[in-house]
């Protein structure tokens, strides 16, 4: 499996506070079949050239004690931007993209609020070439009418990323519907941990809620989620969701990883 949405880098923002939970994280992650994440600090509003570099530098850090610790897995660099106004104007908008590859950007939306020219931001980014995929919209949703504007959305051509603990309830029954609801019409393209500490919210929920997913919409789909799509993503190719073996086939050989392990 591969995670596109953590917050491992330490001392960052509200994820991992040292490195030694980073390396606790992993380590969840590895145990649960995890074999490439993407880690995806929040970026704040004003964000200064001096956080970019701080970034860097945990990143390099934190692949250092990887290499020294010998753990299996393969760590790349994102970030989870929240959306407002001017996200199109972000200096060294590549840095900030997941896997750094320009193609793909991961947008956070204000917790329980879609905003009204949310549309107008993601069309001009898919005008300049970048796919936005929209980090846990499920969490946005108060009440079941705006679920159709996510569906808008996604008709436009934003992805969607939902997280792995609103399967499980862990942010309450609203989310876990809107989860499912979205699910079952096919308007999610990725799921991820969004993993932020080694307790409540790990990364091991991304294979815990497998077996829900697998329920829902079934063992194919489910490996869509949680292997195939992020690799594309990562790798910066286009998606192929309604053709699963078409994507297989495709597939770069950048971010590979084993198949079949999903609702095993
Ligand atoms: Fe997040």
């Amino acid at each position: 499996m591969i995670d596109v949405h953590t917050h491992i880098l330490p001392g960052l923002d509200d994820g991992a506070k040292t490195v030694d939970e980073s390396l606790l994280m992993i380590r969840q992650a590895i145990d649960a079949g995890i074999e490439v994440i993407c880690v995806t600090p929040h970026i704040p509003d004003d964000v200064a050239p001096s956080f970019q570099e701080k970034i860097d530098r945990t990143f390099q850090l934190l692949l250092s004690q990887v290499q020294r610790e010998r753990l299996k897995i393969r760590l790349v660099l994102g970030s989870e931007i929240y959306v407002r106004q001017d996200i199109g104007s972000l200096s060294q908008f590549n840095f900030f993209s997941l896997n750094q590859s320009g193609k793909y950007v991961l947008l956070e939306l204000p917790l329980e609020l879609i905003p009204p020219n949310l549309d107008r931001l993601l069309y001009d980014l898919l005008l300049d070439g970048v796919t936005p995929v929209i980090a846990h919209p499920e969490r946005s949703i108060v009440e079941m009418s705006q679920l159709k504007a996510v569906e808008d959305l996604v008709r436009l051509g934003a992805l969607t990323q939902i997280n792995a603990g609103s399967l499980l309830g862990h942010f309450g029954r609203p989310p876990e519907k809107a989860a499912e609801y979205l699910l079952r019409r096919n308007q999610v393209h990725v799921m991820a941990s969004d993993a932020h500490d080694s307790g409540t919210r790990s990364i091991a929920v991304l294979r815990q809620a497998l077996p829900e997913v697998c329920r829902l919409v079934g063992k194919t789909k489910a490996e869509e989620l949680v292997t195939l799509n992020p690799s594309r993503i990562l790798s910066g190719e286009d998606l192929v969701t309604d053709q699963c073996g078409a994507a297989a086939d495709k597939r770069s050989t950048e971010v590979r990883v084993a198949e079949g392990e999903a609702c095993d």
